[in-house]
């Protein structure tokens, strides 16, 4: 079955409020609730349907009166009065056998719940919609020495809590967690002078990874409250750490749930990359709280309006508490890495996708971060003291509903007076825009002259131009800005704009800060490149330069079999020798582009991609790079060392990612000497971990890879990165069998999406190796996902996503691949989830 965003109605009834009641018990847990509607007088349709699955219907009341409600596909319908009336159901449900882990579900011993998007109706029957808010009192009856759920604790006693939740939402963002928990503590006085009080919930034995994500916690209010003026609006805010989780984290009301890979941490079992992105991810669940929370979306297809918000938002903060620069690199980065791949092949959708058969599906890069990276535009467009008067606005007429991107949109007219007719296309048209450049320069006037168009998409063959915001500067050949950065805005499918009064002519350079999440397209030549990453002043565009470069020359190589250009090496060679740079920034510029990346620009230049000749050249590139620096790798490895007691700071991060860096290249050359000593003196994960990498990918690194085994065995989140690491450093002739043989690890399980991930994630991860001609890295993906299908569904189907570049390869390729999705699609009872998948990657 498939939704339609025009199909949406509304509900005819408000849910004015839900009682519930959990009596808990492993695999028969009741579920009472108690709910009163009222008919809303203006309705088009009274349907009075009621959303549930995988529910055990005991009994159901109507005003106190047994009624035998009619089942239905997906849920019941009854005949119900024309007044308010009190619907009460009883419901059997079972946590313990639940491992989709999508409603009230059982992970080590302890109850936890995962609501959205559609999981609220495997717990009670119910109108399992974001339009539909009410406000939730909950009874927990059990003998788990925690038991919490959303909002204000009313009372506890032997065997029960009660709790209650002041701000009507939406059922995905119901939450209940029991079990034997302890909680690390923290407070915040808010700006207003409320103190609340703030819990980290963990497993005995890990309250000593809380400290950071508590200190994250605390970051985030008070930025919230600075940036946006927006606070906190209860006196309790809890976080819950769980081991087995689908997603990332959840920001149900007052009680965020997360997986526990994105909240605990310690210096010695998570490297600085950890850190920052568990920085974020409190961040962004918490910023929830005002979008998401207090303004909700109307449907489903509006997902982004909160996701790509709150998205825009961590990434602000982020910024602000570490580099702002070297964050949006990394955020490009991962966008062309995990978006642009789906905007340009099968699963390309807009940020506001029109139909869906499995919601799950569409929590995608395009929702999240194409949608966080229009609101960059639009922010662009308006100026900052625009942007932040909308959003005042938006708060101001919004709060308590659940809203369209119309209503956001409408929000930034009002508020700037300015049309976004056209801007909405970018929530509408999907694929990734590309923009042609060409310049003119003569007698001081220098014209730069921009196309735009988008490649068909599914369902969408023919695209209108969009608006597109395009930072420009300019620079004179000695490396003046001769021009300030200056946003043009393109609106036409082909459009000039001209400088007057240059002395010569200048470079360009374009698309700064990545503007515009958009292919640039323009010849240019290395030299000019190179004179980027030399003098631009825009940091990421000067890292673009470098990266471009980069491309180019794998690109050379790959095709003719050229030797690493030698300009390029010795500009690396200089920057990185260049102590006056950053280090994070040197860190970047020296981390080659994927080799995925380079068989898409292949395939977009005409080519068919060898993943082997791919990784070839990036062997040989870094092998030349290595013997290139190798008299300053010594001394540039010293300098990079960071002293004294490890901090997850950004400027030691970015030393040890330098250092890091170095110590690959490094071990190139001495085998893995360097690497082992690093790895015996390491007291933290990062350097840890960036040992045993080298140490493997030298095929070096057996003891210490037992060593590692034996000293972390005990720590799941730890144990995932043994496994994940053992896969992306093996060569390709070997990728599939170290996965498949790790899969045969007693440590291994199905049942675990991180240890899933950590396996299967590494393989997809690993270009030549899951593209192997051999074809065993497709076979032993599909085969494991036809055995997860049965139990996990959307961690499936979202792993399905690394056959959808299937279509840039070769004929013996797609042959192969094509055969495991026919295979996967034929499985007997394979879920809503995959089946959706699949026949996108196959059809288009
Ligand atoms: N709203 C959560 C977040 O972005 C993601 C939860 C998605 N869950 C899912 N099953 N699709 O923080
Ligand atoms: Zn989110």
């Amino acid at each position: 079955k498939t939704f339609y965003l025009k199909d949406y109605m509304p509900f005819g009834y408000d849910a004015e409020s839900v009682h519930l009641t959990f009596r808990l018990a492993p695999e028969t847990t009741r579920v009472i609730s108690r709910i009163r509607f009222a008919p809303k007088p203006d309705a088009a349709d009274r349907t009075f349907f009621l959303h549930g699955e995988e529910l055990k219907l005991i009994s159901a009341k109507i005003d106190g009166q047994e009624v035998t409600p009619e089942l239905v596909e997906g849920g019941l319908t009854c005949e119900v009065p024309g007044a308010p009336f009190t619907w009460e159901a009883e419901v059997e449900i079972n946590p313990a056998g639940n491992t989709a882990l999508e409603g009230l579900y059982m992970s080590n011993r302890m109850y936890c719940t995962q609501c959205e998007a559609e999981g609220f109706r495997k717990i009670t029957y119910y109108p399992d919609r974001p339009d539909v808010m009410s406000t939730f009192t909950v009874r927990i009856e059990g003998d788990e020495p925690v038991m919490l759920s959303n909002g204000n604790p009313m009372g506890q006693g032997e065997g029960w809590a009660e709790w209650h939740d002041p701000w009507p939402k939406p059922a995905y963002l119901f939450a209940l967690v029991a079990g034997d928990l302890v909680n690390h503590p923290g407070s915040f006085t808010t700006k207003s002078g409320k103190e609340v009080e703030l819990n980290i919930w963990v497993r005995p034995g890990d309250e000593h990874k809380c400290a950071f994500g508590m200190e994250a916690l605390k970051k985030s209010m008070k930025w919230d409250e600075d940036v946006y003026g927006l606070e906190y609006d209860l006196d309790l805010f809890n976080i819950v750490a769980v081991d087995d989780f689908n997603m990332g984290a959840m920001e149900n009301k007052g009680l965020n749930i997360f997986n526990s890979s994105c909240v605990l941490a310690s210096p010695e079992t998570s490297t600085d990359a950890n850190f920052e992105r568990i920085e974020a991810i409190i961040a962004h669940e918490y910023f929830h709280n005002w979008t998401g929370n207090r303004i909700t979306c109307r449907d489903w297809f509006q997902l982004c309006l909160k996701e790509g918000l709150t998205v825009f938002r961590d990434a602000q903060f982020t910024a602000d508490m570490r580099s702002e620069p070297v964050k949006r690199i990394e955020d490009v980065i991962a966008l062309r890495a995990r978006q642009f791949p789906e905007d340009n092949g099968p699963l390309a959708h807009p940020p506001r996708p029109e139909q869906f058969q499995e919601i799950n599906n569409f929590y995608t890069a395009t929702v999240y971060e194409k949608g966080a990276e229009v609101i960059g535009m639009l922010k662009r467009l308006v100026g900052d003291e625009n942007y932040y008067k909308a959003l005042k606005l938006y708060f101001e007429r919004h709060d308590g509903q659940a809203c369209t991107i119309e209503d956001w949109l409408k929000v930034f007219e009002d508020a700037t007076g300015r049309g976004l007719s056209q801007f909405k296309l970018w929530y509408s048209q999907a694929g990734t825009p590309r923009l042609k450049v060409s310049e003119d320069y003569a007698d001081g006037t220098y014209t730069l002259t921009f196309e735009q168009s988008t490649p068909p998409t599914p369902g969408q063959p023919d695209k209108a131009p969009r608006v597109i915001p395009v930072a420009v500067g300019l620079l004179s050949p000695n490396g003046d800005e001769v021009r300030a950065t200056e946003v043009l805005e393109l609106t036409e499918a082909k459009q000039s704009f001209t400088y007057q009064g240059l002395a010569s002519k200048p470079v360009p350079s374009i698309l700064r800060e990545f503007s515009a999440p958009v292919i640039l397209e323009r010849e240019t030549t290395n030299a000019e490149r190179a004179f980027l990453l030399a003098h631009d002043t825009d940091p990421f565009n000067r890292w673009e330069a470098g990266n471009a470069l980069a491309k180019e020359v794998r690109v050379a190589m790959v095709l003719d079999g050229a030797a690493p250009d030698a300009a390029y090496l010795d500009a690396l060679e200089k920057l990185v020798r260049d102590d006056d740079q950053d280090p994070a920034f040197r860190a970047l510029v020296l981390t080659p582009p994927s080799q995925s990346d380079i068989a898409q620009t292949l395939f977009d230049r005409g080519h068919t991609p060898d993943p082997q000749k791919i990784y070839d050249a990036a062997e040989t590139f870094t092998q030349t790079l290595a013997q290139q620096l190798e008299t300053s790798l010594p001394r540039l490895y010293a300098a990079t060392t960071v002293d004294g007691p490890y901090a997850p700071d950004a400027e030691g991060a970015g030393k040890r990612a330098l250092n890091g860096r170095i110590l690959s290249l490094l071990t190139r050359l001495d085998g893995g000497e360097q690497a082992a000593r690093q790895y015996q003196a390491a007291d933290n994960m990062t350097q840890q971990y960036a040992a045993l990498g080298a140490l493997l990918k030298a095929e070096n690194g057996e003891a210490q890879s037992q060593a590692f085994f034996g000293q972390w065995q005990d720590d799941r989140l730890v144990m995932d990165k043994w496994f994940a690491l053992q896969i992306a450093c093996a060569a390709p002739e070997k990728t599939a069998a170290t996965a498949a043989a790790l899969t045969r690890h007693p440590l291994f399980s199905m049942k675990n999406p991180n240890r899933f991930r950590a396996v299967f994630g590494a393989l997809a991860g690993h270009h030549a190796g899951f593209h192997h001609a051999s074809g065993e890295g497709y076979q032993l993906l599909a085969d494991n996902l036809i055995a997860l299908d049965k139990l996990n569904p959307q961690t499936t189907a979202r792993m399905c996503a690394a056959f959808q570049t299937w279509k840039r390869y070769d004929a013996g390729r797609q042959s192969l691949i094509r055969a495991q999705l026919t295979r996967i699609a034929g499985t007997d009872g394979l879920s809503r989830d995959t089946t959706e998948m699949v026949t996108r990657i196959l059809d288009a």
